[in-house]
């Protein structure tokens, strides 16, 4: 293998959100989330775990901002806490909420980091819960306004805006599966509130254009390349079903301005989604967007029954399959079956049982063998026609990992979270020259 080149001024970043670093989760007026709901309820976070401190970012991002430019960052994606804006979801923003990212946005652009900024990284506010939550439609109008205050006070300075995160996680795991807040288990709700979810972002991307600002926008999706388990047609006709649910829901939707046929006939004309969905919503969602932004971390396998089996070693997460080709079929795919919308990767990175040596250092190597893996898989579909402008590895530091509390560790930069020192691992020393080359 030869030495990769990446396009002049690739993008690379790494990534981290609201409530999984900031911790000071009482402070400058910021109310509550679903999530500090969730962690604080016996028995749904491992260990118990909580967001209230996290990694302190909220009051060390001055120090985090200068590792960033240590490591060279072009781009760093965060996300903004709705919570900190309007403490029950609605009314008058918070200034000293908006202070704080206007301060970390004006820190990111003093050091030639450019800021992409996500506006919902799953901390609903719980006052909008108890109203029903993405479950009501109304919550998709409040998502709207948020982001219209949001525009108001930083359009300015941040180029590229992204929606919502991965609004199949919150549909799956929070409404399916029940293992993320809001820890519900109902299928007839969970689509409903994908369609929800779904008109939020076009909602909001009508608002940034409505304010005239001058970013770029749009939605941050993890999606999964799905491929039979074996060659039968049972297995070739459930992948597709598999497809449906797990990519073209989100795709087809924003990209085509229509949900897949095969998916509205498998849910039915009665579903709570189906019948939820008024005349015009398509329009709202498949509103313009200029960049596509995508989470790729694992593969499916789907069998003929329709379940998924495995074919790759896991991580230290058991739902990843550690697979880089996927990388590029994701890829490639996009660009194939929606044309060549520009592309930014939002998250990819792997979990490790890093250690603090006694000599100081991290010794994260599985994780640099991982993302140089990935980053070829990227190149390579960069070489065959994909417009991908930049690539953000998860996780800038390590990082409350939802119901895997803490315990699960997916930085390039270590958090001694007693002391709260930071510690850059050998994969953060090795990124720096990649970034460096810009390759590697
Ligand atoms: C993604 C989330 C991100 C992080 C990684 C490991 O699904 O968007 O917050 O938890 O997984």
């Amino acid at each position: 293998r030869g030495p990769l080149h990446f396009p002049p001024g690739f993008g690379w970043g790494a990534a981290t959100s609201a409530y999984q670093i900031e911790g000071a989760a009482k402070e400058d007026g910021r109310g509550e989330s679903v999530w500090d709901t969730f962690s604080h309820t016996p028995g749904r976070t491992r260990n118990g775990d909580t967001g209230d401190v996290a990694a302190d970012h909220y009051h060390r991002y001055r120090d985090d901002l200068d590792l960033m430019a240590d490591l060279g960052l072009r781009s760093y994606r965060f996300s903004i806490s709705w919570p900190r804006i309007q403490a029950d979801g609605a009314g008058k923003p918070n200034q000293r909420g908006l202070d704080f990212y206007r301060r970390l946005v004006d820190g990111l652009r003093e050091r030639n980091i450019a800021p992409m900024a996500t506006l919902f990284h799953w901390d609903l506010p719980q006052a909008l819960q108890d109203a029903g939550g993405w479950e009501s439609r109304d919550t998709a109008y409040r998502f709207a306004e948020y982001a219209d205050a949001v525009f108001r006070a930083l359009g300015d300075q941040v180029p590229v805006w992204l929606t919502i995160n991965e609004p199949k996680t919150v549909v799956q795991n929070g409404y399916l599966w029940g293992h993320h807040a809001p820890g519900r288990q109902d299928p007839a709700a969970a689509y409903l509130v994908a369609h929800h979810l779904q008109l939020a972002h076009g909602l909001a991307v009508q608002a940034l254009r409505a304010t005239g600002g001058a970013g770029r926008i749009g939605p941050a999706f993890n999606l999964h390349p799905c491929y039979p388990a074996d060659d039968s047609a049972e297995a070739a006709a459930a992948t597709r079903l598999y497809d449906g649910y797990e990519n073209r829901l989100y795709l087809d939707s924003v990209l085509k301005g229509s949900y897949p046929e095969d998916v509205l006939a498998d849910l039915g004309p009665d579903s709570r989604m189906v019948s939820g969905i008024r005349d015009g919503d398509l329009d709202v969602i498949a509103s313009p967007v200029d960049l596509l932004a995508v989470q790729y971390y694992t593969p499916y396998y789907v069998t003929a029954s329709g379940d998924t089996t495995r074919r790759w070693p896991t991580s230290e997460a058991d739902w990843q399959q550690i697979h880089p080709e996927g990388m590029y079929d994701i890829l490639t795919r996009i660009t194939r079956d929606y044309g060549r919308i520009p592309i930014t990767v939002t998250e990819n990175g792997l979990p490790c049982p890093d250690t603090l040596g006694a000599d100081g250092t991290v010794d994260d190597s599985g994780r640099i063998d991982f993302l140089r893996d990935h980053f070829a898989a990227a190149h390579r579909a960069i070489a065959d026609g994909v417009p991908l402008e930049s690539y953000h590895v998860w996780s800038l530091l390590d990082n409350f990992e939802w119901a895997e509390g803490y315990d699960q560790r997916w930085g390039l930069i270590y958090v001694d979270y007693p002391t709260q020192r930071r510690v850059l691992k050998r994969s953060a020393h090795w990124y720096r020259t990649v970034i460096r080359d810009n390759g590697c």
